[in-house]
């Protein structure tokens, strides 16, 4: 066995830590989810000290089921829900208050005020993002608002800011650093010029000491305090994790594209070193910059996904497990045409409506939970057509007609086949199902030189099933037809 490489995911739900050989099998993993809390209607938060302790045990429980010891482990790779706001004094480490979670919705009046005061197109231009609650950058300026006293400290240089990268990295080795993939998530930073932006830090109020240096993402991240794990171990890739799988999932092409199924579903088009703004309502954002060479990507955030799946099993209570789902979805009724829009929290790209809320459509007496459940799974592939709809409109290079897909739900084969119908494309689920986790597992193994190069690690990169299309084009167009519709009568925004 060569060379093992510990990641860590840090996602919305759940923190994992798992150990990759060099020869990409799984050697040990773990995982832990934590609380979330809803202190009201739309705010979601997160301790972030039950973070740092699913991320201690899960990389100890990693270890031990690995049988390994820390010496052992070639190099650390992390990986990060994106957006999320932590906020740490520098002395102590401590935070001063809850992370905001980028679910959170807290600042949608904020956002509409910076809209109204026309400075949409200015953000859209530097960060490639938009104003929506859903980044960093108004959460952090809530918190400076109103935590009392916190812009006082932050002014006298005493407090620090960061995503969870950030959090993890200072907790874990003492260094203040960010990658250019989570700080091209704030709101705060130019992705053109990779620099944070004054003009920005200035309409939010954020002071300059607060922001983290930002690096590469296969870098030195420090090494890891000797007394959490037994052995120091030397952090050298750090990723957000919708970035990680477009690494993991090695779209380093222009024009691959890869989506992924977690919580909420992310699509992302590579579009190399060029940087393309959408006009279809897309971000532009960094995929990954690596020996000092950006790659861009055009990407579709949508932010119910598998958390549809969970409002079946949670809220309504009618499958136990989630893997449940698709065998229920496959005794619905074909003569039923129900829709699920899952607005939860509002809808994402390419609508952006933070005010919208969830609908569903075409109920009968005769609709059950097996109508529901295929409602559920193929809201999920019609949120993914209208992203790749957006992008192709936006993408003028050649593009790859087939998508690659991760996360926990591409273990549904019905999902998939639905995904492949609706797109009128293939679909290829790869052998690896952790491929966030395993996309930075890479970039600290090539960055410490025990995993191959880029060219290698593609060129190894397996498939486990292609998925092919195979629906009527009259009814794929009937049900996209019918999904818009359902779509334009729940948005607040019309
Ligand atoms: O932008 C949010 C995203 O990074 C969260 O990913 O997998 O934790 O839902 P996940």
């Amino acid at each position: 066995m060569t060379a093992p490489i510990l990641a860590i995911d840090q996602g919305t739900t759940s923190t994992r830590a798992i150990v990759f050989s060099g020869e990409r099998a799984v050697l040990g993993a773990s995982q832990r989810e934590f609380r979330q809390y809803f202190p009201r209607s739309g705010w979601v938060e997160h301790d972030l000290d039950e973070i740092w302790e699913s991320t201690v045990l899960t990389v100890r429980e990693a270890l031990a089921a690995a049988r390994l010891e820390a010496r052992e482990i070639a190099a650390v790779g992390i990986t990060n829900q994106r957006e999320t706001v932590a906020v740490w004094e520098k002395a102590t480490l401590k935070p001063v208050h809850n992370a905001i979670v980028w679910q959170d919705r807290r600042t949608a009046e904020r956002c509409a005020e910076l809209k109204a005061d026309g400075l949409e197109p200015m953000v859209a231009e530097k960060t490639g993002l938009l104003l929506d609650p859903y980044f960093s950058g108004t959460k952090l300026a809530w918190l400076l608002d109103n935590v009392e006293g916190l812009r006082a400290r932050a002014e006298a240089g005493e407090i620090a800011f960061g995503t969870i990268d950030s959090f993890l990295i200072a907790r874990l080795t003492g260094a203040f650093a960010t990658d250019v993939t989570n700080a091209s998530r704030t709101l705060l930073y130019d992705i053109g010029k990779e620099r944070w932006d004054e003009e920005l830090m200035g309409i939010l109020g954020v002071p300059a000491s607060m922001l983290a240096e930002v690096k590469d993402n296969a870098a030195d991240f420090g090494v890891t305090r000797p007394e959490l794990f037994g052995a120091s171990i030397p952090v050298l890739g750090v990723a957000g994790d919708q970035q990680a799988a477009v690494i993991g999932n090695a779209c380093f092409e222009p024009g691959m594209v890869k989506s992924t199924y977690g919580t909420g579903c992310f699509a992302l088009l590579n579009t190399g070193t060029r940087r393309v703004a959408s006009q279809n309502r897309l971000l532009t954002t960094i995929a990954y910059r690596l020996d000092g060479t950006t790659h861009y990507a055009l990407e579709g955030a949508i932010f119910v996904a598998g958390a549809a799946v969970q409002w079946l099993r949670d809220g309504l209570g009618i499958i136990k497990e989630a893997a449940e789902t698709g065998p229920l979805a496959e005794q619905a009724d074909p003569g039923q045409e129900v829709f699920l829009v899952p607005a939860f929290v509002g809808l994402g790209a390419p609508h952006w409506d933070a005010e919208a809320r969830g609908a569903i459509f075409g109920i009968t007496r005769a609709t059950g939970p097996a109508e529901l459940a295929r409602a559920a799974l193929e809201s999920v592939a019609l949120q993914t057509y209208d992203l790749l709809e957006a992008m192709h409109g936006d993408w003028r290079g050649d593009a790859d007609t087939v998508l690659r897909v991760d996360g926990g739900m591409v273990a549904s084969d019905f999902a998939m086949q639905r995904l492949s119908d609706i797109l009128a494309a293939p679909v290829d689920r790869p052998v690896i199902g952790e491929t966030t986790a395993f996309g930075v597992a890479w970039l600290a193994g090539s960055k410490a030189g025990v995993w191959p190069d880029q060219a290698g690690f593609a060129a190894a990169w397996e498939r486990d099933r292609r998925f092919e299309p195979g629906m009527d084009e009259a009814a794929r167009m009937r049900l996209i037809s019918k999904w818009k519709d359902a779509v334009s009568r729940t948005l607040t925004r019309r």
